[in-house]
């Protein structure tokens, strides 16, 4: 294990690729993100000799704390939600030395003043060269304010300027429809090249995520079976035993479909949709992202209740443990019309994909935490075999988390002179072949943003191609009154999510 006093490298390797000397500024630092997320990743980088040598972290927000107490905050956060976990004392008595701690209001122009000075003090203690990450973890109606504050202050430097760098990494939700995030997007471009923005989408840094990439374009036998011939549909699901806890106020304002939909989802369907890059750069695969977005059918407003389906939970058991409602759940409305569960029907009008239908389900409250792409390709055809019968198809999971692996369903005779045929599984999972815990995705993330790698961030046209896709349906949830709770807690979500399938007499997998 590197530790930082024994790291000889100037600059460290992520892959093939050194992270230079950067501070990374975290606005909004005393949320939830920082503590659960962001410094337990740094610290995990730094573990395994993949920070650079010369680095900061600064926080930024309003409440008042000295650098001390924060950086014992953050001790005890990496203690409770580190991958590697307690914190190692020796390493992070170094790893401490680097966190700092900075209180301003977002609009106080003295605060970015101080925090310049505090920056370049920094750049000739820590040696960090003037290089800046600004992480935007607040509430997103600040994004503009503080991006435009920081430019005002010399914080933000010109793309052209190769003697130093400044990049932004916003967290998502980067808009709440497709106008805002326009408008968010014209704001920010005003200040900021793309070069310098960094969408952030979690999901895209999860090691299961990434491979996706490697499974389907270093596999020929799944890549050309991949399309209409073989495929009858794709079903995606997200589903978590979890409830809304701590953050009404946050989903009251988001909801389902936002919340995961837009972005973590709909990245998944393009990743599993897109074709072949014509290379490995950022360019090439958010372009081919983006064509994916761009072929997915728009739901025309009539027919969005065909095609679109939502629910919210009420009051049930998770594992037995009985839980409230999502309208009795702290700082939710008892009448609140704000989804849980989001079902929908996606079309890809594409060659490729012409007449498999996509199927995408998202729930809070459902029995069991899972993430995972099925491919369930066509039937065999009824002769032959239990003639006339019915015969199980094959369907490929891939399975982003938890248990994370890739399993193949197959048929097969059951041993005996009568043996009927039954599906059984090819099953890989990686933590018993590779017997490694895979870094979180935020370590991945971050790292990248300071190589200066976006492949796994999202680009503007993939975020308003799934905006201008999503808001209209927003816009006919808006407008009519759904009948709520319409499913308990624990179960799998509304009878109506069925109906979505039963049409054509499919059915969503059972996890
Ligand atoms: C976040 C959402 O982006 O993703 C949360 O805001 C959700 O509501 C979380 O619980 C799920 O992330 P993961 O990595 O646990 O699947």
């Amino acid at each position: 294990m590197t530790t930082i006093s024994s790291q000889s490298l100037e600059e460290s390797t992520a892959g093939n690729k050194a992270a230079p000397p950067c501070i990374m500024v975290i606005f909004g630092a005393t949320g939830d993100l920082t503590g659960r997320k962001l410094v337990p990743a740094l610290y995990n980088l730094s573990r395994d000799g993949q920070l650079p040598a010369h680095f900061a972290c600064v926080g930024f927000a309003r409440r008042e704390k000295t650098h001390e107490i924060f950086r014992e905050e953050m001790h005890q956060a990496i203690n409770t939600y580190s991958r590697v976990k307690p914190a190692d004392e020796k390493l992070w008595g170094a790893f401490k030395e680097q966190i700092f701690y900075h209180r301003s209001e977002f609009h106080d122009d003295a605060g970015y003043e101080a925090l310049g000075q505090l920056l370049q003090e920094l750049d000739h203690k820590l040696g960090t060269k003037g290089n800046r990450i600004f992480y935007l973890s607040t509430q997103p109606s600040f994004f503009p304010l503080i991006i435009q504050k920081l430019s005002q202050h010399g914080l933000i430097y010109s793309p052209t300027d190769h003697s130093k760098w400044s990049k932004v990494i916003i967290e998502k939700p980067f808009g709440h429809d497709l106008a805002s995030a326009q408008d968010l997007q014209r704001l920010i471009s005003q200040y900021l090249d793309e070069s310098q923005i960094y969408r952030i989408d979690h999901y895209l840094g999860k090691e299961t995520v990434q491979n996706l990439l490697v499974f389907r374009f270093c596999n020929p036998i799944f890549e050309s079976i991949w399309n209409n011939h073989h495929i009858d549909h794709v079903q995606i699901t997200v589903s978590e035993e979890i409830g809304i806890g701590t953050r009404g106020h946050f989903f009251e304002e988001a909801g389902m479909l936002r919340d995961i939909v837009q972005n973590h989802m709909m990245q998944l369907l393009s990743i599993v949709a897109m074709e072949p890059p014509a290379h490995l750069t950022a360019p090439a695969i958010h372009s081919e992202k983006v064509k994916v977005m761009e072929s997915i059918r728009p739901i025309p407003q009539e027919q969005c209740r065909e095609f679109a389906v939502r629910g919210q939970y009420g009051e049930g058991f998770i594992n037995g443990t009985p839980v409230c409602a999502y309208r009795q759940e702290a700082n939710v409305p008892p009448d609140s019309n704000v989804e849980t569960y989001v079902a929908l029907e996606l079309a890809i009008d594409s060659w490729r994909w012409a007449g498999v239908p996509f199927y995408l389900r998202a729930g809070k409250r459902l029995p069991k935490r899972s993430t995972e792409i099925a491919i369930v390709f066509k039937e065999p055809p009824p002769c032959l075999f239990q003639s006339g019968k019915h015969i199980a198809p094959n369907v490929l999971v891939i399975r982003i988390q938890p248990d994370e692996g890739i399993a193949l369903k197959m048929n097969c005779k059951v041993p005996g002179i009568n043996g009927p045929i039954q599906p059984v599984k090819m099953d890989f999972r990686y933590g018993s072949y590779f017997g490694l815990s895979p870094p979180e995705a935020y370590e991945r993330l971050l790292c990248d943003c300071m190589i200066g790698d976006s492949t796994l961030f999202a680009r503007a046209d993939e975020v308003l191609a799934s905006w201008k896709l999503l808001t209209p349906v927003l816009d006919f949830w808006s407008r009519s009154s759904p009948i709520f709770p319409n499913y308990a807690a624990g179960s799998w979500g509304p009878e109506e999510a069925d109906k979505l399938l039963a049409r054509t007499g499919r059915k969503w997998r059972w996890i």
